[in-house]
């Protein structure tokens, strides 16, 4: 019988192993991300937000969590071979998560039953491969784009929104087609975390 590995020998081992958290997205196209940071820009005032930066805007399709290094180029294999026809998305108005309580994000819902469809594809052949566990909640398409900071330092607790968002204008509501898909890797930094592309796909339609 193998003994239990102690937390020494678990962490020399992730030094031999550098991991990676990972994840993969659809991209938004220039003119949308960009319009939903400008709206942001106002909409997104309130102090105890802190929002996602334009170039971070995104929705998610998978999210893998640390996995070494080592699989990065098989993964983003994976993703390639997992491009299915470019998604039309459709951004609702602003809600807060968890729906009831105090918020600690918001985040525009996303009607997409392409991204849907992609994503259903997608975590079937992660998971195929090894490198994903389904999550057992339904797959909710959506935008992060604010977290609520915390209500004091050393605090898990959020602060509270005095000024939620208001509605989107209706340009940023209309049907856009998103026509790539990007495996990244999450750094996380005291400031928020940084988005890192690893690996691309153009999305074929
Ligand atoms: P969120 O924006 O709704 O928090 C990088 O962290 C991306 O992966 C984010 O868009 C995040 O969604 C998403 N994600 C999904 N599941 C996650 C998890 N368990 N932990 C962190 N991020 C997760």
């Amino acid at each position: 019988m193998s003994r239990p590995r102690s937390v020494a020998a678990v962490a020399k081992e992730r030094l031999k192993s550098p991991r990676a958290r990972l994840f993969v997205a659809l991209d938004l196209p220039d003119e949308l991300r960009e319009g939903v940071a400008a709206w942001g820009g106002e909409a997104l005032a309130d102090p105890a937000l802190r929002p996602v930066a334009s170039e971070s805007l995104h929705i998610t399709l998978a999210f893998l969590g640390y996995r070494p290094e080592k699989e990065v180029e098989a993964i983003g294999a994976v993703v390639r071979e997992g491009a299915g026809p470019a998604p039309w998305v459709e951004l609702l108005d602003p809600v807060p998560r968890p729906p009831h309580g105090k918020a600690r994000l918001y985040a525009l819902p996303a009607l997409s039953p392409g991204a849907e469809a992609l994503q259903e594809g997608l975590a079937q052949s992660l998971a195929e491969a090894g490198f994903y566990e389904s999550e057992k909640r339904p797959y909710w398409p959506h935008v992060t784009v604010a977290r609520v900071r915390p209500e004091g330092r050393g605090s898990r607790r959020p602060a509270v929104v005095t000024e939620p968002p208001g509605k989107l204008p209706a340009g940023l509501s209309e049907a856009r087609i998103c026509r790539r898909m990007t495996l990244y890797r999450s750094e996380l930094q005291p400031s928020g975390a940084r988005y890192v592309p690893l690996a691309q796909v153009q999305l074929p339609g």
